[in-house]
């Protein structure tokens, strides 16, 4: 073992904090990375506060992070995918069984037995998983993903969550030229799907609360955007959508976009708010609409989401912190104000 700096919260009302944190010695298959940015995600604010405690409560301290990205400074005897000096991503998983049926099928999101990057059972030193936040990460490398060249790291590092756990919906409900895709709440991962949807060719349409990002969203990739509080501009849009993607990280009423859906079109929620959503059933039974979720994304579709990035320069609209500056940064995202994801400087944590 050896030690990490991190920065933890205690409970769910402390402030973060400097810590340092234990990881394992590489066994044949681990990579050990240095990360140099992690990305902060709205889900990193629900755990460390504790608010999804009635799913999956958050045991302390916590170190979040799972929008990692890095470089390999070492590796175990087997591993042949990366070597030192390599650039290597981290994202919300970083084990499995790899012998479920999901994990056959390259879905180890979906694994009963999968290890999240951070607040899941550890494996290898008991206890619980530490994530980003932190100087350095152990993986076994069937969880580290390759990184595109051309990419700026700090805007990458939320592809690893952001960009996957919207790409992949996309992917799933065929979002391509010709069809009408909503995206609800321009954040971290609302800003991803704007750039993806606009990238895989659709007309794109941004659903925002803040007037003040509606240039940003065209800029972005929309082609309309519509003040979702504004009834008017919502009742113009009726039965059109074949797709929405709600990524609204608070309370909000979802029946208004289910019934923007045309016929046999698909909400897909990837927000996940401290409470349940009423839902008013009517509007899926008239249109034949149907309602789902989706949670993040396997390796082979992160890679491949990466590779896409690579390929069409996309990464994350990012502002660049200090780790001392992350209190005021949760602060900044409970209020929707992050132009679109804030990205953490890792070599911030080396003045601690
Ligand atoms: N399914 C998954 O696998 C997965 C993965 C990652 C994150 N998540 C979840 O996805 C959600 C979004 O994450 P994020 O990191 O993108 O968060 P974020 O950056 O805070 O963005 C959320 C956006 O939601 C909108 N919003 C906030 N409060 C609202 C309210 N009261 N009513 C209507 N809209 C509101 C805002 O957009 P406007 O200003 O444009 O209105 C805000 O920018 C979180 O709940 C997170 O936990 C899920
Ligand atoms: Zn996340
Ligand atoms: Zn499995």
């Amino acid at each position: 073992m050896y030690k990490a700096k991190a920065y933890s919260v205690a409970n769910a009302t402390s402030p973060f904090a400097s810590t340092t944190i234990e990881r394992r010695d590489l066994d044949a298959h681990d990579v050990q990375i240095e990360i140099l940015f992690c990305g902060i995600c709205h889900s990193d604010l629900h755990q460390a506060r504790d608010e999804w405690r009635e799913v999956m409560p958050t045991i302390y301290p916590c170190v979040p992070g799972h929008e990692i990205v890095g470089r390999v400074i070492k590796i175990g005897a087997a591993v042949t995918k990366f070597k030192p000096g390599d650039l290597a991503g981290v994202g919300c998983l970083v084990d499995s069984d790899g012998t479920c049926p999901e994990c056959k099928a390259g879905l180890e999101q979906f694994c009963p037995n999968a290890t999240l990057t951070y607040n899941s059972t550890d494996k290898h030193l008991g206890g619980v998983t530490y994530g980003g936040y932190s100087d350095s990460i152990v993986v076994t490398e069937r969880f580290v993903l390759r990184i595109p060249r051309n990419l700026d790291l700090a805007g990458t590092a939320p592809l690893l969550c952001a960009g996957i756990t919207t790409y992949s919906p996309m992917r799933y409900w065929d979002v391509t030229k010709g069809k009408k895709v909503g995206i609800v709440g321009l954040g971290g991962l609302g800003h991803m799907g704007v750039k993806f949807s606009h990238a895989l060719g659709a007309h794109t349409v941004v659903f925002t609360t803040s007037a003040s990002k509606k240039d940003d969203a065209l800029r972005l990739g929309a082609n309309e955007v519509v003040l979702s509080r504004n009834a008017n501009e919502m009742a113009k849009h009726a039965d059109s959508f074949d797709f929405i993607l709600d990524a609204v990280a608070a309370e909000h009423d979802i029946n208004a976009y289910i019934n923007l859906l045309r016929r046999d079109g698909n909400l897909t929620i990837v927000g996940a708010p401290e409470k349940p959503l009423p839902l008013a059933v009517f509007s899926l039974i008239f249109g034949r609409r149907s309602l789902s979720g989706s949670p993040i994304g396997g390796i082979v579709e992160t890679q491949e989401m990466l590779d896409f990035c690579g390929e069409h320069n996309i990464t994350s609209d990012v502002e660049v912190i200090p780790i001392q500056k992350i209190n005021e940064a949760y602060e900044r995202l409970l209020k929707s104000d992050v132009k679109y994801r804030f990205s953490i400087d890792m070599a911030s944590l080396k003045a601690e």
